[in-house]
C-alpha cells in the first residue's frame, strides 16, 4: 500500500517532469486566488501539521493553503501532543495517518521524518528538517520562472543558470543542490571553512552540479540567482556565537550583488537579520524578491497537496 504513496521527503522524490506540471499548476491556482476564483479539489480532506520546530511562513501557507482548497488542518506541536513525551514516532504515524489524508512534519533528523512515512497510510510532506527544505525551494524556483521564465515551459529558464548560495552548507544549501542536479543549473557555494556541503548528506551523485568557492564575492560573479540563510538554523543555537566569528564574511552586500548579473534576483527563504546574513540595502532593494519568494509558498504547497492527493489534474 505504501509504495504507491508520494511522499515529499526532499527534492529529489519528484522528476523534472512532474516538476514542470507542479510549476504551472501552482501559475494557475495563484491566478485563481488572486481573482477569488474557488478552487477547491480537497473537500472533505483533512491536513495534520506537525510542528516540531517554530515556524511562521510553513504554518500559515500549508494553513490557509488547505483551508483555500476545500479542506481543513490539525495543528500539533511537540509540547501539545504526545510526540513531546517519547510516543515513538512509528506509532504516531499509525495513528495519525488512519484519521487524515495527508501530514506535514517540521523536525530535526530526515531519519525522523522517512520513520514517520515509512509507517504512514497517506502522504507526508517535509514541511523543513535539519538536511532538507524542498518546499522552500520549490517556492524559490517558481518565483525566478515568474520573473525570469514562462509558467507554460518552466524549465527552460533554469537550464545553464548559476545560482550563488552564500553562507550554511546547510538544508537550503542541501535541497539547492539537489534541485540543480535534476533541473541543470550550477550551484556556486561559498562557506565558512568547517561549514561546507556535503554532497553524500546532500544526496547527489553528479559534483558537476555545484562548485565551491572560498570566497563568496567569487560565487556571486556572474550569477543569475544570489540567495542566503541564516548563519544559525534552528536547532544549532548553542554554537550561535562560534558561527557570528566564522560567517562575518559571509554577508551579502551590495559588492556581491555588483558582481552577479546585472538582472540576478536576491532571494532569502526568511527569516532574516539583517546586518548578518544579508545587508538591509540588499534584501530591502531593486534585485530583491523575498516576498514574492514567501508568498509563492503558498502557491506551489497548494499545487504539491493537490498532486500527492489526486494526481495530476
Ligand atoms: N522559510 C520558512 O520556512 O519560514 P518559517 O520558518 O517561518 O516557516
Ligand atoms: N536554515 C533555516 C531555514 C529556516 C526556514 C533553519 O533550518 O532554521
Amino acid at each position: 500500500m505504501s509504495q504507491a504513496l508520494k511522499h515529499y521527503l526532499q527534492f529529489s522524490d519528484l522528476n523534472a517532469d512532474e516538476y514542470a506540471y507542479l510549476f504551472t499548476r501552482a501559475a494557475l491556482i495563484k491566478q485563481k486566488f488572486k481573482a477569488y476564483d474557488k478552487h477547491q479539489p480537497l473537500t472533505d480532506r483533512t491536513l495534520a501539521m506537525i510542528f516540531e520546530k517554530a515556524s511562521t511562513r510553513t504554518r500559515i501557507s500549508f494553513e490557509a493553503g488547505m483551508y483555500q482548497m476545500g479542506g481543513a488542518v490539525v495543528h500539533l506541536t511537540t509540547g501539545d501532543s504526545q510526540l513531546g513525551r517519547a510516543e515513538p514516532i512509528e506509532d504516531s504515524a499509525k495513528v495519525i495517518s488512519r484519521m487524515v489524508d495527508l501530514v506535514m512534519i517540521r523536525t530535526y533528523e530526515q531519519t525522523k521524518i522517512e520513520r514517520f512515512a515509512a509507517n504512514s497510510r497517506v502522504p507526508v510532506i517535509n514541511g523543513l528538517t535539519n538536511e532538507f527544505h524542498p518546499c522552500q525551494i520549490l517556492a524559490d524556483l517558481f518565483t525566478f520562472i515568474e520573473h525570469r521564465g514562462d509558467v507554460l515551459r518552466p524549465l527552460d529558464c533554469l537550464q545553464g543558470k548559476v545560482v550563488a548560495w552564500v553562507g550554511d552548507g546547510n538544508n537550503m544549501a542541501n535541497t539547492w543542490l539537489q534541485a540543480a542536479d535534476l533541473l541543470g543549473f550550477t550551484v556556486h557555494v561559498s562557506t565558512p571553512s568547517g561549514y561546507e556541503v556535503n554532497q553524500a548528506v546532500a544526496g547527489v551523485s553528479n559534483s558537476e552540479c555545484f562548485k565551491v568557492f572560498a570566497d563568496p564575492l567569487q560565487a556571486c560573479r556572474g550569477a543569475d540567482l544570489v540567495t542566503t540563510d541564516v548563519w544559525t538554523s534552528m536547532g544549532y543555537e548553542a554554537e550561535n556565537e562560534a558561527r557570528r566569528k566564522a560567517f562575518a564574511a559571509w554577508c551579502v552586500d551590495e559588492a556581491m550583488m555588483a558582481v552577479a548579473k546585472p538582472d540576478a534576483l536576491f532571494m532569502h527563504c526568511l527569516p532574516a537579520h539583517r546586518g548578518e546574513e544579508v545587508q538591509a540595502e540588499v534584501i530591502d532593494g531593486p534585485q530583491s524578491v523575498v516576498w514574492d519568494e514567501a508568498e509563492n509558498r503558498l502557491h506551489v504547497q497548494k499545487a504539491l497537496m493537490e498532486f500527492v492527493l489526486l494526481g495530476q489534474l
